[in-house]
């Protein structure tokens, strides 16, 4: 057998619902990297387009996103608002200018707010409980929040106010590939144990990697494909790796776009039911890398919903896009984009189909 039929074999599996193991994961990239034609690729994402769309129709998702601050106590080798860059121009949103966020959004038709930030101190429990109530309180909208590891009480009680979904990527699945994007004080153990509380709570739950880090092989991401596999996530958040001028990666490639389509196919056909985004990162490198990814199985857009004047600040990477179709200003001109494309714009809360919200405490 040639290694392509195998590779379609392994992807007719995987869509009939078997699970893969490492070896087999290794061989589907191997043949989708020796496949100049890319069929292997075109072969996987139209069985993951078509499950997706046996599970959500052509409906995307939308989330809005609020880059709520940029400090951060981490110093990810890769990532541009890590502590020791100084020429990150730090901001940080009050509980008023969150709130003044949510209220455009809303009255945009928004109904998951995404609330992003650095590792930042300021943003206690009590802090963040009052912001997650208030909201709770005068919009009818899912929360999601992605503001990095915490304590086990910590999302305890940030669930208990209100919070529905918790994006926590971990990065790599690959300890010693950890290793070489953080610094010593960051343990890739803790990372997969908050990944581990956050579900255990009822959190729908967020995990994923970035595609092309540096030092990243087959293996890291065989060993990714087998932990998303084992774990199901609810949501799945992949994107290229882009370099970020002021980190010790401003010299590294970027990832690629293709591969990183291929891999949002093969999640797809691994957790069938899962919300997966076009990301932000996708879109930066390639002008159809939304669409792309859309057409590989993606159902969720997280355009910017950031004030303005903090959009250009919250740089993760060279070159962010956050104008245009990643903005939630143009939410027409996005919707129209989706039509062309065959997609539907969808304002639905967009839960992850067969989540199942646990009672909270004390219901
Ligand atoms: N390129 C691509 N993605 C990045 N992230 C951080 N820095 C970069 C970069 N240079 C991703 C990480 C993080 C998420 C918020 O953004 O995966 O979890």
């Amino acid at each position: 057998m040639s290694n392509f039929q195998v590779a379609y074999n392994l992807i007719d599996s995987l869509a009939s619902g078997s699970k893969l193991t490492f070896e087999e994961f290794m061989l589907l990239l191997e043949a989708y990297q020796s496949d100049r034609g890319n069929d292997v690729y075109r072969y996987a994402r139209n069985k993951a387009a078509g499950i997706r769309d046996s599970i959500y129709g052509r409906n995307v998702y939308v989330r809005g996103l609020i880059e709520i601050s940029n400090i951060c106590k981490n110093d990810c080798l890769y990532c541009g608002i890590r502590k020791s860059n100084s020429h990150c121009d730090r901001y940080r949103l009050t509980k008023d200018e969150i709130l003044e966020r949510v209220h455009y959004g809303y009255n945009l038709g928004i109904r998951t707010i995404v609330m992003q930030s650095g590792e930042d101190a300021y943003y206690t429990d009590e802090v963040l409980v009052d912001i997650i109530s208030s909201i709770k309180e005068k919009y009818d909208v899912a929360v999601t929040l992605s503001l990095g590891e915490r304590e086990d009480d910590s999302y305890q009680r940030l669930y208990d106010a209100g919070a529905d979904r918790y994006l926590l990527r971990h990065e790599t699945a690959d300890e010693e590939h950890y290793s070489k994007l953080h610094p010593d004080n960051m343990s890739w153990s803790h990372r997969m144990n908050c990944l581990n509380s956050l579900r255990r709570i009822g959190y729908q739950v967020g995990c994923g990697f970035m595609v092309g880090s540096p030092y990243q092989n087959n293996m890291n991401l065989a060993k990714d494909l087998v932990f998303i596999q084992k774990f199901q996530p609810d949501m799945c958040g992949i994107g290229p790796f882009i370099p970020h001028k002021d980190t010790p990666f401003a010299c590294e490639k970027a990832g690629s776009v293709e591969l990183t389509c291929f891999l949002l196919a093969l999640i797809r056909l691994i957790c069938p039911n899962v919300l997966l985004p076009a990301t932000t990162a996708l879109a930066t490198l390639s002008s159809d890398g939304r669409i792309k990814g859309l057409l590989s199985g993606a159902n969720v857009i997280m355009p910017n919903l950031s004030p303005e004047v903090v959009r250009s600040k919250y740089t993760l990477y060279d070159n962010k896009a956050n104008t245009g179709l990643e903005s939630l200003d143009a939410l027409d001109s996005i919707k129209r984009d989706l039509e062309i494309n065959g997609f539907v714009l969808s304002l639905d809360k967009g839960d992850r189909v067969g989540f199942d919200r646990k009672k909270i405490r004390g219901d």
